[in-house]
């Protein structure tokens, strides 16, 4: 499909250079035609034919243009940076990078042992409860094997691990022990939608009453996020933030793509969205670069690009077209070149040669990153399956309500052993210990965004059709679309190139 599209592209390209040569009464040579072809810009292509013209003109060449005229005219262009197709106004470009990587993970060796494992959920349920007890009035506090001993009529909080949950009651443990907390038939609307929306192996305090020797639950205490104001940054820089590209799948909508690397270079339509475009410094793609090989099975019959290593190459061609001043910032997904266990190491060095493509910066999944003094989150999403599968409410038409759940459980993959794979190394890596100001992810090939509590959540679309899986499974996808958050004043806007 690539180089179908290539082929296809540069007719059309040669077509319409002929056709404006031809308006203005000009004829290329070969060479002339060749290296207009190898410099097309649809901003510019009309005034350089224009000058062509005149030049022919002047020389009293029979309007005919040499190859050598065109190289001039184009070298003149390159010495004054307009000739990659970059506006002469651009803001991004003047603006010096402000990156610090504040969080990420380098693969490591670890053990999986059953007692990493245990060590793993300790940590996960001491960090939880560090943020709740910081956060909510938790007195009087008891450890859950201290609650099952209070007299009756006693009322408390604990800090508890689902890790069941059921019609009428919830099965809980601590690091200690494990117990039973019944739910009320009379709780209320409230308590129950909060429960409803728990997932297995999710950190929580709970108000619970004793009665009759049972802990009653009265509510559940979510760690939550603080309200906080929308951060921003002094620079009037813009990130354009997307995700799952699946390049090399059939599916991926090669078109669209490269009309957005075009926009990139000052292509839009119209003065407005060229000024957009040229405020862009960063872009981060949250996953699923390429589509991968081996992923699930028979996958082979949905790819375009059977080779993994070609996937990446011809998609770096494509990147290596947006300008250099802007930095693209990627992560791995279930789909790249990268241990699948939660948290991800950024994509094998071998594919995504960042060192060799000045403007790239390869990155875990999670990561947490700060531009210009806005942080960050970026996530690739894997987990929001789990989410969608325990949590009512949550759902892969909505991976909104998933992201602002993995806030309040402050967990982005809470659900052990179901589909998610994660890395029970002996620390708990995927706590939401730093609140960000913006929340990043993708995986579910639907753009949505909104603000929780002065976060700005963005899950970021795709590239890529509608697939025979999402098919059956009655996922429809939203291709096409990236997300523009200004830096400056926090306003967000969604731009579609389908
Ligand atoms: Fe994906
Ligand atoms: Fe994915």
């Amino acid at each position: 499909m690539f180089l179908d599209w290539l082929t296809h592209d540069k007719e059309a390209v040669k077509r319409k250079i002929l056709t404006e040569a031809a308006r203005r009464k000009i004829l290329l040579n070969p060479e002339a035609l060749s290296i207009l072809i190898e410099n097309y810009d649809e901003t510019s292509i009309e005034s350089l034919l224009d000058k062509l013209a005149g030049r022919a003109g002047e020389l009293g060449s029979s309007h005919v243009v040499s190859g050598e005229m065109v190289a001039q005219l184009v070298g003149n262009r390159a010495r004054s940076e307009v000739s990659i197709g970059v506006h002469p106004q651009v803001l991004a470009k003047d603006v010096e990078a402000k990156i610090e990587v504040l969080k990420m993970y380098e693969a490591k060796p670890f053990s999986d042992d059953l007692e990493a494992k245990r060590q793993y959920f300790v940590d996960r349920y001491r960090k939880i409860s560090s943020i709740l007890r910081s956060r909510s009035d938790l007195s009087p506090y008891y450890p859950l094997r201290k609650a099952r001993s209070l007299p009756d009529g006693s009322e408390g909080k604990t800090i508890v691990m689902l890790y069941e949950k059921h019609e009428n009651y919830m099965v809980v443990e601590d690091p200690e022990t494990i117990a039973k907390i019944m739910i009320p038939k009379d709780c209320g609307r409230d308590l129950r939608e909060k429960i409803d929306r728990l997932v297995p192996d999710s950190v929580v305090g709970v108000a619970f009453r004793v009665s009759g020797s049972k802990l009653f639950c009265r509510s559940v205490i979510f760690p939550d996020v603080p309200l906080k104001k929308i951060g921003m940054a002094d620079e009037d820089v813009s990130v354009l933030m997307t995700s799952d590209i699946h390049f090399g799948s059939q599916k991926f909508s090669e078109k669209a793509f490269r009309r957005m690397v075009r926009w990139l270079r000052g292509g839009g339509l119209n003065e407005k969205e060229r000024s957009q475009a040229f405020k862009i410094k960063y872009i981060i793609i949250a996953g699923d670069l390429v589509d991968g090989v081996g992923v699930y099975p028979q996958q082979e019959k949905e790819l375009q690009v059977k080779d993994v290593g070609k996937q990446y190459e011809m998609l770096l061609e494509i990147l290596s077209q947006i300008p250099d001043y802007i930095k693209v910032i990627v992560i791995p997904g279930n789909h790249d070149a990268a241990p699948r266990a939660l948290p991800q190491p950024p994509i094998f060095r071998e594919y995504v040669k960042a060192e060799a493509n000045g403007n790239l910066l390869s990155l875990s999944n999670p990561c947490m990153v700060s531009l210009h003094g806005v942080r960050f989150m970026v996530y690739h999403g894997t987990s929001m399956e789990d989410i969608a599968t325990f949590s009512k409410n949550a759902s892969y038409d909505k991976p909104d309500n998933s992201m602002e759940l993995m806030l309040q459980l402050r967990h982005l993959a809470p659900v052990y052993g179901s589909r998610t794979p994660l890395l029970t190394q002996s620390v708990d890596e995927l706590v939401v210990e730093d609140v960000p100001d913006v929340f990043h992810t993708g995986h579910v090939h639907v753009f949505r965004s909104r603000i929780y509590k002065g976060i700005r959540l963005v899950n970021s679309g795709t590239w890529q059709e509608r697939t025979k899986y999402q098919e059956q499974m009655g996922i429809v996808p939203t291709p096409n679309i990236a997300g523009i958050l200004e830096l400056k004043n926090g306003s967000f806007s969604e731009i579609s190139f389908a």
